[in-house]
């Protein structure tokens, strides 16, 4: 019997000019980050190598389009590879995949808990802030705001649950423009005293009863706490939940300061924003297509295109397809690739990745990528582009945390500056001889020759590389590859350098 073991060291292909260096389906699976400036080559040379590969190894997976071409791409590289009956286009118009009905209708552990469907739209909340260029979180005044939008997004998604109401973005709308006020409250009191009285006379209940209805049919807050009061078969969890949800809406939120209030109640406004577009309303709100289950990709080897262009759909296109890649990393990390019998390894493709980077957890879940067999390529000018999204306390750190994780590093031809510098780092440095020679006026002295370490690579030669599209050199665009940890190249060295045929 093949172990997992045998198929993470199949040969996907070796690299161009050297033959005996192969880049294996385990390789695959450590994750893969192509840098360079635009026109470098990293769509087109590099990346295209790769992409071909994965298909014609029978891999599934998820492929973002930043840029419209994308999908035009993928659909030559699939018909290239025999793999065009796999291709699942998600596209304007065609088909749904309503997120938050998939995290309550998924297999697995945590399906449908509040906490798991608070994370996924706090999520967007990242996806906004990255596509602002406002970084991705943190600094003391957004954490404290963050947590107060995330408490309000937790109790709402609590109320609807226990009242029975559908659990969308729109009815938590609902639910927090109608949100109770202090003097709400006071009204509530005083109607249910008057119900609740027994001297009270019939006629004075029947109005307060009247009112209280009336009020309800205006006020959908309202109308989903009377459901959640109504309610007396609620399990010992619900009871939790509902009377945190009544202390919520009955207390703390109605008391807030109106500047609070009003801030929690913009924010989350602000958020779920693109919602109310086209794109969202009509195709990420309703239900879920059969071809757009995410498991399909390792079930079936299934390739889902989001044709969703960030250039076209903006920040709605960053929404779409940034929700949806959380929700591909989660269903691949449920995944148990030892009970399966013959594992399909997946990819996720992300062009432009800034654009969908999310600060934690893209991290966190490609250091166990290997384990549930997915392998992430990222493809981004450079490194600044990951700083710039990675929010306001230790951009650096977590962006060389999320590089860490992806260990095939290839670098086109690149003028920035840091991305050079982050390279020849990476690269290493090597003792080299110089030669030098003393001269005392124009008299020639001793020549001594000592060693020096020096860079492997030096920053200005990636600037060096040869780009893509140029008649010239055959249309070949060049890069450095580098592999950590432990990569023994054929030659002995820790890098090598490539040319990547554009038409191959
Ligand atoms: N098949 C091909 N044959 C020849 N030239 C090509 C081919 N495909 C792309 N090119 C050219 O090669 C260059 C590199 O293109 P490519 O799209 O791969 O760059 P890139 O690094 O992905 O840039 P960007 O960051 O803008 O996406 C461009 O000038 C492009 O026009
Ligand atoms: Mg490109």
């Amino acid at each position: 019997m093949k172990t997992i073991n045998d198929l993470l060291g199949k040969t996907l292909f070796t690299w161009p000019g050297h033959i005996s260096d192969r880049f294996t389906i385990g390789d695959s699976c450590e994750g893969i980050q192509i840098f360079g400036s635009t026109g470098s080559g990293k769509t087109s040379g590099s990346g295209r190598k790769i992409a071909k590969a994965f298909l014609k190894k029978g891999y599934g997976g998820l492929v973002l389009c930043a840029k419209p071409d994308e999908r035009k791409s993928w659909e030559a590289y699939a018909k290239q590879t025999g793999r065009a009956k796999d291709l699942v286009v998600f596209e304007l118009g065609k088909g749904s995949f309503n997120p938050i009905l998939y995290e309550q209708k998924r297999f697995g552990k945590g399906a449908g808990e509040t906490f798991n469907i608070t994370n996924l739209i706090m999520t967007l909340n990242l996806l906004a802030r990255n596509f602002s260029a406002a970084g991705g979180e943190e600094g003391k005044s957004e954490k404290f705001w963050d947590n107060a939008v995330k408490r309000a997004i937790t109790r709402m998604v609590d109320l609807l649950k226990l009242s029975g109401e559908d659990l969308t973005i729109m009815n938590m709308r609902e639910v927090i423009v109608n949100a109770l006020t202090k003097e709400d409250v006071e009204r509530f009191n005083d109607i249910t005293k008057i119900l609740e009285d027994e001297q009270a006379g019939d006629e004075d209940r029947k109005i307060a009863f009247a009112d209280l209805r009336t009020w309800a049919r205006q006020n959908f807050c309202l109308k989903c706490l009377l459901d959640v009061l109504s309610k007396d078969d609620l399990t010992e969890g619900q009871k939790d939940s509902s009377n945190l949800v009544k202390s919520f809406f009955f207390k703390e939120f109605a008391y807030l300061s109106e500047r609070t209030k009003s801030i929690i109640v913009e924010s989350f406004l602000g958020l779920i924003q693109p919602f109310e577009s086209d794109l969202l309303r009509d195709q990420f709100s309703k239900d879920i297509s059969d071809d757009l289950w995410p498991e399909l990709a390792y079930e079936e080897g299934k390739i889902i295109i989001l044709d969703f262009p960030v250039k076209e759909h903006l920040l709605a296109g960053v929404y779409a397809q940034g929700i949806y890649k959380y929700i591909f990393q989660q269903a691949m990390e449920r995944r148990r690739v030892n009970q399966e019998e013959n594992p399909t390894p997946c990819f996720l493709w992300v062009d432009e990745s800034h654009l969908f980077t999310n600060p934690v957890y893209d991290s966190l879940f490609q250091s166990t990528a290997r384990s549930s067999l997915t392998s992430t390529v990222l493809l981004t000018q450079g490194i600044n582009s990951y700083y710039s999204v990675m929010g306001s306390l230790h951009s650096t750190a977590k962006t060389k945390s999320l590089l860490m994780n992806l260990t095939t590093k290839i670098f086109h031809a690149s003028n920035d500056y840091d991305t050079n510098e982050y390279a020849s780092n990476l690269i290493g440095k090597e003792f080299k001889e110089m030669a030098s020679v003393q001269r005392k006026n124009i008299e020639v002295g001793m020549a001594t020759l000592s060693e020096h370490l020096h860079p492997k690579v030096f920053p200005h030669e990636l600037t060096m590389l040869e780009k893509g599209g140029e008649k010239s050199n055959g249309y070949k665009a060049e890069a450095i590859i580098f592999k950590s940890p432990g990569r023994k190249w054929s030659s002995g060295d820790t890098y090598i350098r490539c040319k990547f045929d554009q038409n191959e």
